[in-house]
């Protein structure tokens, strides 16, 4: 038993291998020649008028994207450019992003306040005249904080001069004067660190009063 099985010289053996090896494709590929000649002979017949109908659809498509292609790739790349703002560095916006993320428990990661009940926590900074004016008013609000006279808002406007170093700064506000639709010129490393330097003798702890913004800005051009 065990001798029949394992003497690879036995010719019976090979013989039969061997028929078996050969007749299974053959037998395979008989099979598959009888069902393809069915398949064509039975599709030859009939639907004869469906493979018309395909030979008129296919070529039409065909053209479209050729001629759509050049025109939808001119308007695509300007886009961006303009959307980016004038020339400011995209390192910049980059840094003032994530410096942003102190601002954005009260403001909101979309600029627009952030909601606290029935109130927000602090003002929306789309269109804000405070921050897309002289830069000096931004700056002395984020160096000195606005003092809490009211309830308008549900947070304060805290100092936050110890918190964002010149470089963070003025990103910071960079970020805030060209997002979300706003456009105005970046604000720089030389203008926070002038405005900390001179702002640096106004001695408001509890931040400066709403009303004497612009007087302190100007008392200190
Ligand atoms: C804890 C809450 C809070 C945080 C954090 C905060 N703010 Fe404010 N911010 C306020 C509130 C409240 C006001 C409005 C104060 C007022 O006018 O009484 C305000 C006002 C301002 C204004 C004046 C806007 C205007 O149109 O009058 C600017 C500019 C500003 N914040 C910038 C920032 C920046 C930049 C940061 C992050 C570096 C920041 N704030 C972080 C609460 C906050």
């Amino acid at each position: 038993m065990s001798d029949e099985h394992q003497d690879p010289e036995n010719p019976v053996a090979k013989l039969i291998g061997i028929v078996f090896l050969i007749s299974v494709p053959v037998v395979l590929i008989v099979m598959m020649g009888i069902v393809g000649i069915a398949f064509l002979g039975g599709s030859g017949v009939e639907p004869k008028e469906e493979s018309e109908g395909e030979v008129a659809v296919v070529p039409a498509p065909a053209p479209a994207p050729s001629e759509g292609a050049p025109k939808g790739n001119a308007p695509a790349k300007p886009a961006p450019a303009v959307e980016a703002g004038d020339a400011i560095d995209p390192a910049v916006m980059a840094l003032g992003k994530t410096s942003y993320a102190l601002c954005a428990a009260c403001h909101g990661l979309d600029g627009k306040g952030l909601q606290a009940g029935p109130a927000l926590m602090a003002p929306s900074m789309h269109g804000s005249e405070v921050i897309l004016g002289d830069p000096d008013r931004p700056l002395l609000v984020v160096l000195k904080g606005i003092q809490k006279e009211n309830m308008d808002f549900m947070g304060m406007m805290a100092p936050l001069a110890a918190g964002l170093d010149d470089e963070k700064l003025a990103a910071v506000l960079t970020y805030v004067r060209n997002s979300w639709g706003n456009k105005a010129p970046a604000v720089t490393v030389e203008q926070a660190a002038a405005a900390r330097a001179k702002f640096s003798d106004v001695n408001a702890p509890a931040g400066i009063k709403r009303a004497e913004l612009d007087a302190i800005v100007e008392a200190h051009k």
